[in-house]
């Protein structure tokens, strides 16, 4: 385990398991679906990797970039598109797949975006869910494990950009954010 670390909440075998329980109900729930697949950059790298893999379908993958945490522990709450999508949503199902749902501020911002922009259907998947942070209600469709209110790194979660690479997701001390 890294230093940094403190306790590990989903091992590696925990997060393969969760990929293969989620990637069975998606492949029933989106078949003759033509599903778009949608990677919120940086942290659903990873989850959307191994995930993908687990659906048995053909989809497609768009990728877009929104930032809110800027660099802290909490989220600003401040969405900012910092590169967007490169494939038309009009008539899509669009899958959203994300590393984790905190204050929902994110999710309850681009679900809305993608519907006006002409999305049949807009849903999320989730790896982890932090339901005792959120700020304004949002219910993702597919949650991978619920968390406590703690700081997580690791699968694509950071804190400063570092952590991302860790197998597993684990809480960071908090030492390391506050010195
Ligand atoms: C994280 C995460 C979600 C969002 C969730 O991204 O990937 O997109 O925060 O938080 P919320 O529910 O409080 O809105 P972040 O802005 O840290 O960017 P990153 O994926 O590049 O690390």
């Amino acid at each position: 385990m890294h230093h940094d670390v403190s306790e590990i909440l989903v091992s590696e075998k925990d997060i393969q398991a969760i990929c293969e329980r989620l990637g069975k109900q998606l492949t029933i729930d989106y078949r003759d679906k033509n599903p778009l697949l949608v990677g919120l950059l940086k942290g659903c790298v990873p989850f959307l990797s191994d995930l993908a893999r687990k659906i048995d379908l053909s989809v497609e993958i768009a990728y877009m970039s929104v930032s809110s945490y800027h660099g802290g522990i909490t989220s600003s709450g401040d969405v900012k598109i910092k590169m967007d999508l490169d494939f038309s949503l009009t008539n899509r199902n669009v899958l959203i797949v994300e590393d984790i749902v905190d204050t929902g501020k994110t999710l309850d911002t681009i679900v809305k975006l993608f519907k006006h922009r002409g999305a049949k259907s807009v849903k999320v998947v989730t790896l982890l869910d932090k339901p005792e942070g959120r700020v304004v209600p949002f219910l993702p469709d597919y949650i991978g494990q619920t968390i406590p209110k703690a700081f997580v790194v690791g699968y694509g979660l950071d804190y400063d950009e570092i952590y991302r690479n860790l197998p597993y997701v684990g809480i960071l001390k908090p030492e390391v954010y506050t010195k």
